[in-house]
């Protein structure tokens, strides 16, 4: 893959509040690391928290799986783009009509982010997608959603590093896979069930992997960074 310049490993900012995020912030190079914000870290601290690591020169993924009407996920976008960050994601599940108007309205902004759709959750198995009125299985319903990503002209998706291999074969080098339920070798699994190394799940297609408590829960974070970055040989 030749497209990902910088980084690959985005680390993820779950934490409950500001302080132990800017503390990591100070601990971590933008040169290094991305990094992600998700709803329960941005609910908590909101746009200053996004602000601040955009100031402190980090590419931000902003994880906040938009999925609304059309005009309300692309006045979204916008307000994301506003903020400075270099990825947003929206759930391919609020269907064409959203994807193009996410799209649309993000191809007007001056720097517009990446828009990424995340397909189905990986918390949801079978019978739930029976329950919701999806039948069939994750993994078709997946290629099927990526596949609407990608005629809606999103960028890629957030996908498990399971589902890369396929994913990258059937939509070509310049579709972004971003993979969580990455573990370096030495790492604690926790409640990740489907995981990967890192350099295996870059070898599965993966562009960009998310990465949590291996690195927030280390004792020298940079340090776990880093030798995360040393496997993948970056
Ligand atoms: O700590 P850990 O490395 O498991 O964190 C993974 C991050 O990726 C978390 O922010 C989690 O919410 C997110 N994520 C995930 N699995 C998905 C989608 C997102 O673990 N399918």
């Amino acid at each position: 893959m030749t497209h990902p310049v910088g980084p690959r490993i985005i680390v993820a900012l779950d934490f409950a509040d500001t302080a132990p995020a800017l503390a990591l912030l100070e601990r971590l190079d933008p040169a290094r690391c991305r990094v992600k914000i998700g709803k329960e870290l941005f609910t908590r601290a909101g746009p200053a928290l996004v602000r601040r690591a955009v100031d402190a020169g980090f590419a931000v993924f902003l994880d906040l799986k938009f999925h609304d009407i059309p005009n309300t996920v692309a006045g979204a976008c916008a307000a994301a783009a506003d903020l400075g960050v270099w990825m947003v994601n929206v759930h391919a599940q609020g269907g064409p009509a959203m994807l193009a108007a996410a799209r649309e309205r993000l191809a007007q902004c001056r720097e517009p982010p990446l828009l990424i759709a995340v397909t189905v959750l990986t918390s949801l198995g079978a019978e739930d997608l029976a329950a919701i009125g999806c039948p069939g299985m994750p993994a078709e319903r997946v290629l099927d959603l990526a596949g609407l990503a990608a005629r809606a002209g999103l960028d890629g998706v957030v996908c498990s590093p399971q589902e890369a291999a396929a994913l990258r074969a059937r939509f070509g080098p310049d579709f972004r896979l971003v993979t969580p339920g990455v573990r370096p070798a030495s790492a604690a699994v926790q409640d990740q069930k489907r995981v990967m190394t890192p350099a295996a799940a870059v070898a599965a297609g993966a562009d960009y992997l998310v990465i949590g408590r291996p690195i927030t829960g280390a004792q020298d974070q940079a340090a776990a960074l880093a030798a995360i970055a040393a496997e993948l040989g970056d």
